[in-house]
């Protein structure tokens, strides 16, 4: 391939660079196009064929069903890293030394305190509310409390921002829950680990106590990890654009859980759990859910499948797709909804339909039903998923400030009416 790309416009030739990442992707760097062609721009409805930003965090090979966070594979951090290994490693560019991570774990417990007042707030909500719109708006109402977090001017400033929202997150992750439950909130119990110390904010009952699990804490410690980042999918694009205005960072990841509540993003292991559970209510006939998947006049889709950028398996899917055979069998938990899946899996791999357009089941296809057997209501799945993404979401804001990214705003092409003379009301 050449270094140079030409676009011939109206008769004229321009010539664009190729930029080439470390992994051999290339881009045509089209930075100069409207300057130099006197205003043409480009079109690309979802961003499908554009690269918004160079960025060094993580790596996906969609065709090859490659995953990598700072050149480290998946299948590796799942297996051998814990989740605020994964943090760190994804914010600030290398796995800790055990000096590092301790200093990271530390002040992260040191600012898991939250006002009493937001107390508050999460009160006035109904307890049926969505907790991903509990989420989002508690997460935006934390810059009230800690006005200092939209300061981004150094790396010190950047930091006390990101260890509050790293140990206030888990708190309100777990508060959220219990409001929609009745239950009383509670702090935990800062001695325990960061993943120990969110199941007993969770699970905790206030007339007993509450022993940690480790197969639940293992499984949910590796789900986090496979969930901490993937590049510039929609709630992550979402916190950069929004930080890009130098909004700051909570306003951002505030965004970005709403960005990730959405169906076809973060809410899809909700959705997927809601129509496995349906197709057993339905005598388990997976091939009529296959047909309405394949029915272009029927909008269901088969949630948990298909993905923009993953044509092939995607990694974390095959990870967690084990997991849940384990975590399951390890607690004694029969869940005939797992049966239904797998059934599915099937019949979508060798299905034309499917095959075809290169759908495989996503992360999301069995995260729900681990979910589901540590005991998560299934409202709170797409929580879960913001709370592992938060390293990554955190990492991609922290590189758009340091690289001094311009503010983000696209352009469009206006196909509406041409100027006309405003009409009178009496005339209309
Ligand atoms: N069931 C049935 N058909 C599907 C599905 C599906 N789950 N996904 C895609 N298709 C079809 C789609 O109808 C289209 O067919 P045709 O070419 O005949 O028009 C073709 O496959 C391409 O789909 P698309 O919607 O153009 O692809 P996209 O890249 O815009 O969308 C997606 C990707 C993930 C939104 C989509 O596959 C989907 O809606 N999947 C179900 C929701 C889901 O599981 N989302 C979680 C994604 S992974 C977690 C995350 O990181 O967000």
């Amino acid at each position: 391939m050449s270094d140079i790309a030409k676009i011939e416009i109206d008769g004229n030739s321009y010539e664009f660079p190729i930029y080439v990442g470390t992994e051999n992707e290339k881009a045509i760097d089209v930075k100069k196009l409207r300057a130099l062609t006197g205003g043409v721009t480009t079109i690309d409805p979802g961003y499908k064929n554009t690269g918004s930003c160079i960025s060094e965090i993580t790596f996906l090979n969609g065709e090859e069903g490659i995953l990598r966070y700072r050149g480290y594979c998946i299948e590796e951090l799942a297996e051998k890293a814990d989740f605020l290994e994964v943090a760190y490693l994804l914010i600030f560019g290398e796995l800790p030394t055990q000096e590092q991570l301790q200093k990271f774990e530390n002040d992260i417990k040191d600012n898991a305190i939250l006002d009493d007042d937001l107390r508050k707030i999460l009160e006035a909500f109904p307890r049926k509310a969505h907790p991903m719109g509990v989420l989002a708006s508690l997460t935006s109402a934390l810059t009230a409390f800690n006005p200092s977090s939209v300061d981004a001017s150094s790396e010190e400033a950047m930091y006390n921002a990101i260890v509050k929202i790293m140990g206030k997150l888990p708190v309100l992750v777990a508060w959220t829950m219990r409001k929609s439950k009745g239950l009383p909130l509670d702090y935990g119990n800062k001695k325990l680990g960061y993943i120990e110390n969110l199941l007993q904010m969770m699970f905790k009952q206030p007339n007993e106590k509450y022993k940690v699990n480790p197969i639940i804490k293992n499984a949910l410690d590796k789900l986090l990890i496979l969930h901490a980042d993937h590049e510039q999918n929609c709630s992550t694009s979402t916190v950069r654009i929004v930080g890009s205005s130098h909004a700051g960072l909570f306003a951002s990841l505030s965004a970005g859980i709403s960005a990730l509540w959405g169906p076809l993003h973060g809410g899809a292991n909700q959705a997927v759990l809601e129509m496995l559970a349906a197709i057993q209510e339905d005598g388990g006939d997976t091939a009529k859910y296959m047909a309405k998947a394949k029915d272009k006049n029927d909008p269901f889709r088969l949630m948990g499948f298909g993905h923009r950028v993953y044509k092939n398996f995607d990694p974390r899917a095959k990870i967690i797709k084990v997991a849940a055979d384990e975590v399951l069998a390890d607690l004694g938990v029969e869940d005939p909804i797992l049966d239904i899946a797998k059934g599915l899996e099937r019949e979508a791999l060798k299905d034309d339909y499917f095959v075809s357009r290169k759908l495989y089941p996503n992360v999301d296809f069995y995260s729900g039903i681990i979910y589901r057997a540590m005991g998560i209501p299934t409202e709170m799945f797409t929580v879960m998923f913001a709370l592992g993404r938060l390293p990554g979401w955190i990492a991609q804001w922290k590189e758009m400030r340091q690289n001094n990214e311009p503010i983000g705003r696209p352009r469009q092409i206006y196909i509406g009416k041409n100027i006309r003379p405003f009409v009178s009301i009496e005339n209309r």
